[in-house]
């Protein structure tokens, strides 16, 4: 072995590769509040998979609520892994804290959607917030990098979450208002949604974006067609006269 290998192997060995990962933008306070969201996320996939659960027992049976939970659970729990693989690419450290269990009940007599609905959006309310600080922090530290993932991978997604939730704690409160065929029909539309919030499109602004684009297609694609059909009929009429 050489000299100089000798010489680059005695220095790996002797640094804290973590540290060489790590710019001086990702700050102690930064990594701790990165690990706070991923203690949040913990928090609402545990909150999340009662709420689904509950709605599953026979007493209750609103299984399109449940299908909805599973996927919002699921959803915390992918937000969860990917930030702490992020951590880790940035040269953090993990380190898991206790998971509050969730205090909320379903009530099942009568059945009650209103306060888990609302508790639900509380969740989804927190997650939001703490994004919005992390993303603040990140900004002051200056680290772009984290400040680009959080709002490219995370901010806007919770933001059509939040707007979601509100719609259907809405939804929710106007069918309470004559307990009965209201919210068996609001269950069975998200059943037949396999558990997607079905007006999930109308508050996604891409959506609309990609729509738009679908339509000027559309009227580009007739014009074409109409000034085809009129420069057809056009050279007939011509070679009519000939
Ligand atoms: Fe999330």
């Amino acid at each position: 072995m050489s000299e100089q290998a000798r010489a680059i192997i005695s220095e790996v060995s002797g640094h804290d590769l973590d540290q060489w990962l790590r710019p001086s933008t990702f700050t102690n306070e930064l990594e701790e509040s990165v690990r706070g969201h991923i203690h949040e996320e913990l928090t609402s996939w545990i909150f999340y998979r009662k709420l689904a659960a509950d709605c599953s027992r026979a007493n209750i049976a609103l299984h399109g609520f449940a299908m909805l939970w599973e996927r919002s659970a699921k959803e915390c729990l992918i937000d969860m892994q990917w930030l702490e693989k992020y951590l880790i690419s940035r040269g953090g450290r993990c380190k898991p804290t206790n998971i509050e269990a969730p205090k909320c009940e379903w009530p099942d007599s009568p059945v009650e959607p209103v306060g888990p609905c609302r508790e639900a959006f509380n969740v989804q309310r927190k997650l939001f917030v703490d994004l919005e600080k992390l993303c603040t922090l990140a900004e002051k530290c200056q680290d772009t990098a984290l400040l680009n993932a959080i709002e490219s991978r995370f901010l806007r997604k919770h933001a059509k979450h939040l707007k979601n939730m509100g719609d259907l704690l809405q939804q929710v409160t106007r069918v309470s208002k004559q307990p009965g065929l209201g919210l068996y029909l609001l269950d069975a539309e998200l059943r037949h949604h396999n558990g997607c919030i079905p007006w999930m499109s109308m508050n996604d602004p891409d959506t609309i974006e990609e729509g738009i684009r679908a339509v000027t297609k559309k009227i580009s694609g007739g014009l074409a067609l109409q000034s085809h059909h009129e420069g057809t009929k056009l050279a007939s009429k011509e070679a009519g006269h000939c």
